[in-house]
């Protein structure tokens, strides 16, 4: 049996702060509210809904997984977060459209009290969002420093005993690290001399680690994955993870993949296009955020699928993805794939998936699990990249000596293994069952 971490209890209030209060975080902020007042189940929730097998089959022990470790209970939970046009989460999760006017009602009082604050905003990093309440300040440095007084204001003011970060925000351009990322040093340089490589999320992951408050990166932007964070996060005995939220098409493509490989069924090609139009689709529609969001979707196949160690079967595929704004949609994306697939003989075959799905329905859970999970870690004496939470992201961060594991299933076992590990279980290394 592997000894049992230290982990200490998650007494007292978890205060969960978002940068981006728009359609995801709103929806995740009032499903647990609802989900506190018995108005709603908190379904595809793991920390909240799902089972942990411990031990042998035989044995029969299958407790919650909330029951197992030590999470923060939802009642315990305070909400904040910053954003430049969104006044509070009733007005976020009115314009976003995702929940309707009935399951509002009950809850809008708490929604409406979660007011945004100020955001750090520059929209050269999203031309097409027009930002009003938003941060100044001579240098980068100085806004990082206002952030940092936020958390602190925000920490007194709700009595929390820990804090935690989710960027919601909206997907920033795409880019590149350079050199004022390489480590704390040059960062804090940057930040002093407004370099231009710096872009807002930075300034968010930054101000949470040089607090001492956990970060997971919900867009697929440069924020936690970049050299100086890194060495924050140890240096301060911080932990993080990222980066983009798994749902929607992404989801079905590493639920289906996997099945195929284990199959050793062969593919050519797979064609995803989406229509969706909710803000995050309006955002995307600029080439330079929808290049953000490609490189993050196209990266799923190749770990599933080994072409190098299959170049017969997956070799040669053609891996295409489009996202189109189309504003009737709303919140409520169409995603449709064509899978080009071969069997027995090289005879082609063809699967068409039509996933009429809600993106802000599948993250909302997400946001949930990554906080309470990210709060375990902490009190659990972790720090740095949680790559066992890479169930949850599209481009899951490593530490750069091994590829990022994308096969939902082996994600799963990872997550669960590493909690029996904390708790002193033996791993389970075959069904997930029950
Ligand atoms: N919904 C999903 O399934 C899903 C999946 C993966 C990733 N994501 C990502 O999650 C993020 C949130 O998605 P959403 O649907 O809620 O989008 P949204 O447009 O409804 O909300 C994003 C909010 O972020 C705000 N914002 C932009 N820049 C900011 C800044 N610098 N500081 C603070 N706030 C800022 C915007 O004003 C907006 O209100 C997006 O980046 C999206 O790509 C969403």
């Amino acid at each position: 049996m592997p000894e049992p971490l230290d982990i200490a209890a998650a007494n007292g209030r978890l205060g969960i702060l978002t940068p981006g209060m728009g359609a995801v975080a709103s929806t995740a902020y009032a499903g647990v509210i609802a989900a506190r007042k018995g108005l709603a189940a908190p379904i595809g929730s793991l920390t909240q809904m799902a089972h942990i097998r411990l031990g042998r089959r035989a044995e029969g022990r299958n407790p919650k997984i909330r029951e197992f470790v030590p999470l923060a209970e939802l009642d315990d939970l305070v909400f904040g977060g910053w954003d430049p046009i969104s006044a509070n989460a009733l007005e976020a999760a009115r314009t976003a459209g995702v929940l309707e006017e009935r399951d509002l009602a009950p809850i809008s009082s708490e929604l409406e009290g979660v007011v945004a604050m100020p955001a750090v905003f520059d929209q050269r990093w999203v031309k097409r969002l027009d930002g009003v309440r938003v941060k100044s300040g001579e240098t980068l440095f100085d806004l990082a420093e206002q952030l940092v007084a936020d958390i602190e204001q925000f920490r007194t003011e709700n009595a929390c005993d820990r804090l935690v970060m989710v960027w919601c925000g909206s997907t920033e351009a795409y880019q590149e690290p350079s050199a004022v990322h390489q480590s704390v040093e040059s960062f804090e340089a940057g930040l002093r001399n407004n370099d231009e490589n710096i872009a807002p999320s930075q300034l968010y992951a930054y101000a949470a680690l040089v607090s001492g408050v956990p970060f997971a990166n919900g867009a697929p932007n440069l924020a936690s994955d970049i050299p100086c964070m890194a060495e924050l996060a140890e240096r301060n005995g911080v932990p993080y993870t990222g980066k983009d939220f798994k749902t929607g098409q992404t989801l079905m493509k590493t639920i289906l993949a996997p099945g195929f490989k284990a199959r050793m069924l062969g593919m050519r090609g797979w064609y995803s296009t989406n229509i969706l139009g909710n803000r995050d689709g309006e955002v995307l529609d600029d080439p330079e955020n929808f290049k953000t969001k490609e490189v993050s979707k196209l990266g799923v196949l190749d770990t599933i699928l080994q072409p190098e160690v299959y170049p017969e079967l997956y070799g040669n595929i053609d891996h295409v993805v489009r996202i189109n704004y189309y504003p009737p949609r709303g919140d409520n994306k169409e995603g449709w794939d064509n899978i080009d697939i071969f069997g027995w003989m090289g005879y082609p075959m063809q699967i068409k998936v039509d996933f009429l799905c809600r993106d802000s329905i599948l993250a909302a859970p997400i946001v949930l699990d990554l906080a309470l999970f990210l709060d375990l870690a902490q009190r659990a004496g972790q720090s740095g990249n949680q790559e066992w939470l890479s169930f949850y992201w599209k481009s899951p961060q490593t530490d750069g000596t091994t590829p990022a594991e994308h096969d939902i299933f082996i994600q799963q076992t990872k997550l669960k293994n590493t909690l029996r590990e904390w708790m002193g279980e033996e791993p389970v290394t075959h069904s997930e069952a029950g």
